[in-house]
């Protein structure tokens, strides 16, 4: 019989093997490195939230979240990551990978996560509320591709600041890359010891064999780092995994890389709300591709969402009009799960008060979208794309960004 829990520490050798057996197998060539790979994620200390199938004691599904902090704007939000979804090729098509997805769903819901983010957009998970919400710009930088004297106007470095590549001594810098990374606007909550730990692991390097040939670009002005970007080469190309500080000097390092390093390309990926960088890098005559986050999202606890951007929302809207105040409906069924009209009437409706610029008076006015669906909420706080209109005060504040997944969080 087929039985799920949650993994104990003991099981997690076995839960890195069947992760190996199917995301690593023996024909791609790559090495079974996903414990390597994911060392926060598929490690003793998260087994809890390790969700796994079993027959007759022997693993053969596994749904794996790590839970984590959103921080945009100085803004907490609660988020987790799902990764490593499998079920062992004898077991497939039985509906063990949609039951451990639901225990999971219900599970963040109960414990108050308010978001997930889940690489790829399978079926299995539109089909349970998820949806691509946020766009990104991938660059690709090629020698003799960009406005020569552009760059040069911008890439001329005063005397002070200096640029250092790094190779495996990345590690020796990991720290200063930690604390820099601290100061992004919209990024993951991570504490400084896990960035030696991830740079190593190289996280979402998934198609060159292990360990990838790291590689960092940074600048100094004097002992003080002003940027980097950090990724991996192949055939003299280098693939960002993560870039931060002031976003002139990234995309300054981006450039230097091609000049400076023998690399031949550079693809980065920019998400949208790093608007700095797409306009330095675009006045530098490089074409960006507009596309989705490569991740879909969803709303795990719409309350706890809620509350948690109010901050966010207040602030940009007290920015248009001093006497905004938004107030906060009460919707606590996880998703997917149906509500009784009672409930649906009870608990629906974001209400808010603003005030409009034609008279300043607060107007009283009803949610323009329904919460209890996942989908729409989830478009209409951070939807970049196909964005509709909602009037004041929604437009002028939202959508919110959120955190490129595809850096040293990506599970
Ligand atoms: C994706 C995966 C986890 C689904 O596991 P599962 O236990 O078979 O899933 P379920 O039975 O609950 O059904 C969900 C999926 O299986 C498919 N399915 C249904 N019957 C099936 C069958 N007889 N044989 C194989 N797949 C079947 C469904 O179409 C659905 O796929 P979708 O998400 O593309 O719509 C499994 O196929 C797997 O391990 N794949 C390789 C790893 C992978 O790609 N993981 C996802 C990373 S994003």
């Amino acid at each position: 019989m087929i039985t799920t829990r949650r993994a104990r520490p003991e099981d997690v050798q076995e839960v890195v093997e069947l992760a190996n057996l199917v995301f690593r197998p023996a024909s791609s060539g790559l090495n079974p490195s996903m414990g390597l790979q994911y060392p926060l994620f598929l490690s003793k200390r998260n087994a809890h939230d390790l969700f796994i199938a079993e027959d007759d004691g022997k693993i053969i599904a596994l749904n794996g979240i790590l839970k984590n902090t959103a921080v945009i704007n100085g803004h907490k939000i609660s988020i987790a990551s799902m990764g490593a979804v499998c079920t062992h090729p004898d077991y497939r098509g039985q509906g063990i990978a949609t039951r451990l997805l639901h225990e999971v769903l219900t599970s963040l819901h109960d414990e108050g996560v308010a978001l997930l983010v889940i690489s790829g957009d399978r079926g299995l998970y539109t089909r349970n509320g998820a949806d691509f919400t946020s766009l990104k710009k991938r660059f690709t930088l090629t020698r003799g591709a960009c406005d020569t004297d552009r760059v040069q106007a911008y890439g001329e470095l005063p005397g002070m600041l200096s640029v250092t590549y790094y190779g495996k001594a990345i590690t020796l810098v990991a720290e200063k890359f930690g604390e820099l990374y601290q100061r992004e606007p919209v990024r993951y909550l991570r504490p400084k010891w896990q960035v030696p730990i991830l740079i190593k692991a190289a996280p979402g390097v998934n198609d060159v064999p292990y360990p990838p040939r790291l590689r960092a670009a940074a600048s100094w002005v004097g002992e003080c780092l002003s940027a980097y970007v950090l990724g991996s080469v192949k055939d003299n190309k280098f693939r960002v995994m993560e870039y931060a500080g002031d976003p002139v000097t990234v995309g300054i390092l981006l450039q230097k890389m091609l000049t400076d390093s023998g690399i031949t390309t550079v693809t980065v990926d920019v998400p949208i709300h790093d608007f700095q960088l797409t306009a330095y890098l675009e006045a530098c005559g490089h074409k960006g591709e507009a596309e989705q986050y490569p991740f879909t999202f969803i709303i795990t606890n719409t309350a706890v969402l809620w509350s948690q951007i109010q901050p966010i929302l207040q602030e940009r809207a007290k920015a248009i009009c001093p006497n905004a105040r938004l107030e906060v409906g009460l919707n606590d069924s996880p998703p997917g799960e149906s509500k009784s009209d009672s409930q649906r009437n009870r608990r629906s409706g974001i209400e808010h008060e603003s005030c409009p610029k034609s008279d300043m008076d607060q107007t009283r006015c009803e949610a323009p979208i329904d919460l209890n669906d996942g989908k729409a909420l989830l478009h209409f706080v951070f939807d970049v794309e196909n964005r509709e209109q909602y009037g004041e005060p929604w437009d002028p504040i939202l959508p919110l960004p959120l955190p490129w997944p595809g850096g040293l969080n990506f599970i």
